[in-house]
């Protein structure tokens, strides 16, 4: 029976004390019905709202994740923030290699790996994102970018102290409206699930898919076998969106216990 795991990027969107305040109608709207066990769900606010956020979200099951992070333990690296300082605020988890960060600020597959092994090292669950462009994807480069892309990430078995989470997230389905086919998500999560296994990860590394998920299209990526939940952009900004995603992210969970029990 799989869990799932929501996680909202809420990119370079919303004050502080948006997000603050979206916090707090998130934990009400959530009380009493939701159950962080069968359906994880992470908050990734900009990164001067996460120690905030920590405070509001205490005790809730509402996890945060920073949405990036430079190497370093500290130092004098003007701007930086290491992986230390976020866990520190109360980040539990950090997106790494997202599209945005490779295409905007140069971010190399080599860079995303020393992260990773960085944020394991301050106790942060790296989220990594992979992904093909448009135009990789017509060449029929697809599968080749992925494997180049989990190959950098993935060169060692993974122990329980090397928590990791991946999310395919087709780079032009990004905020696009444009999804991508269920089957061809299916089978590009299986490709990872098979990376995966060659490392001995452990079962519980979720593979999330990401790109124009919205309440009306969850369910679909949920009901596949490889997927255990999404990473969500523009429609996590709602807190209606999240709230309709919860609950469907509850519902594909109980259809899937039902079908293990008949
Ligand atoms: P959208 O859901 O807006 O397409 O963004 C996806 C994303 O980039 C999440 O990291």
């Amino acid at each position: 029976m799989k869990s799932s795991l929501l996680i909202a990027n809420w990119k370079m969107y919303k004050t502080v004390e948006e997000s603050a305040s979206f916090a707090r109608l998130l934990t009400e709207r959530l009380r009493g019905w939701w159950n962080p066990e069968e359906v994880g769900l992470v908050v990734a606010p900009t990164a001067v709202a996460i120690f905030k956020l920590a405070q509001s979200l205490a005790d809730g099951g509402v996890q945060l994740a920073a949405q990036n992070m430079d190497l370093g333990t500290e130092g004098a690296f003007t701007g930086a923030l290491s992986a230390y300082l976020l866990h520190e605020a109360g980040a539990r988890l950090v997106i790494l290699g997202h599209s945005e960060r490779r295409r905007y600020f140069a971010e190399t597959d080599a860079l995303v790996a020393e992260k990773v092994e960085a944020a394991w090292h301050a106790g942060l669950t790296p989220v990594v994102c992979i992904g093909e462009t448009e135009s990789e994807r017509d060449r029929g480069e697809t599968q080749t970018v992925l494997d180049r892309q989990l190959a950098a990430i993935l060169k060692k078995p993974l122990g329980s102290s090397h928590p990791l989470i991946i999310a395919y997230e087709p780079v032009w389905a990004i905020g696009t409206g444009r999804v991508a086919q269920n089957q061809d998500v299916g089978q590009l999560a299986h490709l990872i699930r098979r990376w995966l296994d060659q490392v001995q990860a452990p079962a519980a590394v979720p593979i999330l898919y990401g790109g124009s998920v919205n309440p009306e299209n969850l369910a679909g990526f949920l009901s596949l076998d490889d997927v255990d939940g999404a990473l969500i952009g523009g429609a996590s900004l709602s807190l209606d969106h999240v709230v309709s995603m919860v609950k469907v992210a509850m519902g594909a969970r109980q259809t899937d216990t039902s079908i293990a029990k008949g």
